[in-house]
């Protein structure tokens, strides 16, 4: 940290240069419980000062809104702000469980002409393929993201939950600047075939949710008794029922290594995450999501927090502990389809 800002990192080889912790918006307009709309623009504007510069949002998020309300931020802080959206997933709103995806031509670029309007930009610095469809080759949905570039409507591409498989296809194609994939001390299949294409490649990780969706950070305890009946997170295995109450008991090394820092609890699970850097040889840009300006200074400021070997140790065996999985239909993630 340099007066009070957090280091920045490249996105990959190609990509724009970042604060090496971004901010996810998605909280502010969708999936968590409802938002007050001025805290989180409190939020948006101390990320900024703190040197947090990569806001994540997507089309899908409340169906358009999340881009909506971030625009007028991103109006007044165009050149300082590396603005990331995707495409591909859509949510009927009479059926909120359910999730479309498309990768196909026509459906891409009618998606980024609708994200460029409500963002109200010229320019998406970092678009990403929020989902795959098995049903469109890869080269055919990166090489239509590729000419989105030419066209000058993107900057850099990324790709949500792809397999090694994929990215290496993809790669061929166009260089992709980042992956976005689900990395966290609960987390971590990603680190078996992934994280290694992506080193070899020259391609960032950005992870998501690298709170554990918060419950890393020890905020709740069990999503059916804690939460909103909207949140998302009532319908993720992990966090409800005898899964959650078993879970919970992973957090006991978490909070040992907190308290010899003197951090939080997420503070540990955010420095885990940003360590994955040296660990793995690679860029690696976690986007925790908040909507509360002093969690967003406390988040940055676990960029700092170096954990020792014993206390990576420690923490090592909490993955592979974790019970029930992170999505209820894994196919949903790359490791599903792996
Ligand atoms: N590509 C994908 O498929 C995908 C999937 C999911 C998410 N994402 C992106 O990744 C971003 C981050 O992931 P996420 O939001 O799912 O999970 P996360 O960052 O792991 O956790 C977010 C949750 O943690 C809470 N929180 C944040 N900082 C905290 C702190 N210091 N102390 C206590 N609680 C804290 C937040 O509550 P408050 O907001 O109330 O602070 C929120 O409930 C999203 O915003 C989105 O942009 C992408």
């Amino acid at each position: 940290m340099t007066d009070g800002r957090i280091a920045t990192a490249r996105l990959g080889t190609t990509g724009p240069e970042v604060g090496v912790q971004g901010l996810g918006c998605m909280g502010m307009s969708f999936a968590y419980g409802p938002a007050d709309a001025k805290e989180s623009r409190a939020t948006l504007e101390r990320a900024l000062e703190l040197g947090v510069t990569l806001f994540d949002t997507a089309d899908a998020y409340g169906r358009g809104e999340n881009e909506k309300f971030l625009s007028p931020f991103f109006r007044v802080n165009r050149d300082a702000v590396v603005i990331a959206t995707k495409f591909a997933l859509s949510i009927p709103p009479d059926e909120p469980t359910r999730r479309i995806i498309r990768n196909d031509p026509p459906y891409i670029r009618q998606a980024v002409e609708a994200s460029l309007k409500r963002l109200d930009v010229d320019v998406i610095d970092l678009y990403y393929m929020h989902r795959r469809d098995v049903n469109v080759p890869i080269e055919e949905t990166v090489g239509t993201m590729a000419d989105l570039v030419r066209e000058g409507k993107v900057k850099h591409l990324g790709l949500s939950e792809v397999t090694a498989g994929e990215l290496r296809a993809a790669q061929a194609v166009h260089p992709i600047a980042a992956v976005q994939s689900e990395w966290s001390l609960f987390s971590r299949d990603i680190e078996a075939n992934v994280v290694p294409a992506a080193r070899e490649l020259g391609v960032a990780l950005v992870p998501y949710s690298p709170l554990g969706r918060g419950f890393l950070t020890g905020s709740f305890t069990n999503a059916d008794k804690d939460l909103t009946a909207d949140d998302v997170r009532r319908q993720q295995p992990r966090f409800t029922g005898e899964n959650a109450a078993a879970n919970v008991a992973l957090l006991e090394p978490v909070r040992t290594v907190a308290e010899a820092h003197g951090a939080s609890l997420g503070q540990i699970a955010l420095a885990w995450v940003q360590q994955q850097e040296s660990v793995h040889g690679l860029p690696v840009v976690p986007i925790p999501g908040t909507r509360k300006p002093t969690r967003v200074a406390e988040n940055a400021r676990a960029a700092t927090i170096e954990l020792t070997k014993d206390e990576l140790a420690l923490l090592e065996p909490i993955a592979e502990q974790v019970a029930g999985d992170r999505y209820a239909d894994m196919t949903f993630a790359s490791a599903g389809r792996e």
